[in-house]
């Protein structure tokens, strides 16, 4: 929403101090404070000028209410409604709803409103619409379990969209309706659903609860992630591709003192740490204009039941230092998270000074000196770190 600057936006918002929270950093784990008795504690996202804040806030004094938005010339607006409505149960986050879980301690919401969030249309954009399955991952860390996300939209195609993000993210859908106000006016309005519905604009609404996140298979999570990416094993459809990426990385295969030729790359496919299955080995080409340009080689489970073990990443020379590593790397931290893993630890050669300083710029420590195991014993830094 682009609102024009509001004129005497600062006296205005100080003459609100009693219900704007300036430092909410400070207030995590804390909120019941300013409601003692609360029953539970209700969050809005993005509300706009406040319509629904106002109304909802005083249709439920039990309940202590925080709501959040970016841009001040509309949180005014808000803040003034629930003052001059006398409202002493509603606090203000003049912030982003990207950072919820600096504001907010595990559990500590019960339920969290999605008013009309900006539908962000372009594919693009996706990540950014508030629904997003990264966004709904990121609520599920300050919703305690059995939460709710409310959700309306009068944007058809957003909400058939978000309709598959919530599972996704571990909630389970219900109360799902393309058209809220079918039979008369249902709950409270907000200030833009009050315009569109005068237009005729059918409101679509869902709820959604947070349930457990079943565990996602490894290479579907890292996929999820890439979406620049075409992530698959490698396959012989793929060998030729990964060889001449191999080649082409020659100067990593040279550290080793390794020679990269079909047979070397056939033995890598199949090699497997000691007392490990092939079950638990992830061999994934990542694709970019239709061929290769990085290699993962991942075994889950190793050495311990949730540490997964990355035997190798490799990205094309042209691409490195443009952020497409820690990209990459970054998923990879993540979707091992929802698979279930809580470490992944690596092996890098000592010699590979450049490679040491990207895995220790990506959180990974140094835990020990060692060799690699088999004829190619080399040493290695053995690096972990905790997703
Ligand atoms: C389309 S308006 C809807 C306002 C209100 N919920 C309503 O229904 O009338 C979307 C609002 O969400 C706010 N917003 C968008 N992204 C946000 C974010 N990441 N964090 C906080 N507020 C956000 C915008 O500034 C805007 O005020």
């Amino acid at each position: 929403m682009r609102m024009r600057k509001k004129k005497n936006l600062d006296p205005r918002m100080e003459a609100c101090a009693a219900l704007w929270v300036r430092d909410p950093a400070g207030m995590r784990g804390r909120w019941r404070e300013l409601k003692p008795d609360a029953k539970a504690l209700r969050l809005e996202l993005g509300c706009g000028k406040g319509r629904f804040t106002a109304g909802t806030a005083a249709a439920h004094p039990e309940d202590l209410y925080v709501a959040v938005e970016r841009v001040p010339d509309a949180m005014v607006t808000a803040m003034e409604r629930c003052r001059d409505a006398g409202l002493a149960n509603v606090f203000f986050i003049d912030g982003d709803a990207a950072a919820l879980s600096d504001c907010f301690a595990p559990g500590e919401v019960d339920l969290i409103y999605i008013n009309f969030c900006d539908p962000w249309p372009s594919v693009k954009h996706a990540p950014r619409r508030l629904t997003h399955q990264n966004f709904l991952r990121s609520y599920r860390e300050v919703l305690r379990d059995g939460g709710e996300i409310r959700f309306k939209t009068d944007n058809r195609a957003l909400f058939e969209w978000s309709l598959f993000q919530f599972p996704k993210a571990g909630f389970e859908l219900s109360q799902v309706t393309r058209d809220l106000h079918a039979a008369g006016v249902q709950g409270i309005m907000t200030d833009y659903e009050e315009k569109f519905h005068a237009q005729g604009v059918p409101i679509n609404r869902c709820v959604g609860t947070k349930i457990e996140l079943p565990d996602v298979p490894l290479p579907q999570g890292l996929a999820a992630r890439l979406a620049d990416w075409e992530v698959r094993p490698v396959t012989e459809e793929d060998f030729s591709g990964v060889l001449a990426l191999e080649e082409r990385c020659a100067d990593f295969f040279a550290l080793g003192g390794w020679t990269v030729t079909a047979d070397s790359l056939r033995r890598d496919l199949a090699a497997l740490p000691p007392k490990c299955a092939p079950s638990q080995k992830h061999f994934l080409a990542l694709r970019r204009e239709g061929a290769p340009r990085a290699v993962l080689d991942v075994v889950e489970g190793y050495p311990r039941p949730r540490t997964l073990y990355v035997g190798l990443f490799l990205l094309e020379p042209e691409l490195r230092r443009q952020g497409n590593g820690r990209a990459i790397v970054s998923a990879l931290l993540a979707a091992a998270k929802e698979a279930g893993f809580d470490r992944v630890r690596l092996a890098c050669l000592l010699d590979n000074k450049a490679g040491h300083a990207f895995w220790t710029a990506m959180g990974f420590a140094d835990l020990r000196w060692d060799t690699l195991l088999g004829e190619d014993a080399r040493p290695v830094w053995i690096m972990e770190r905790a997703v």
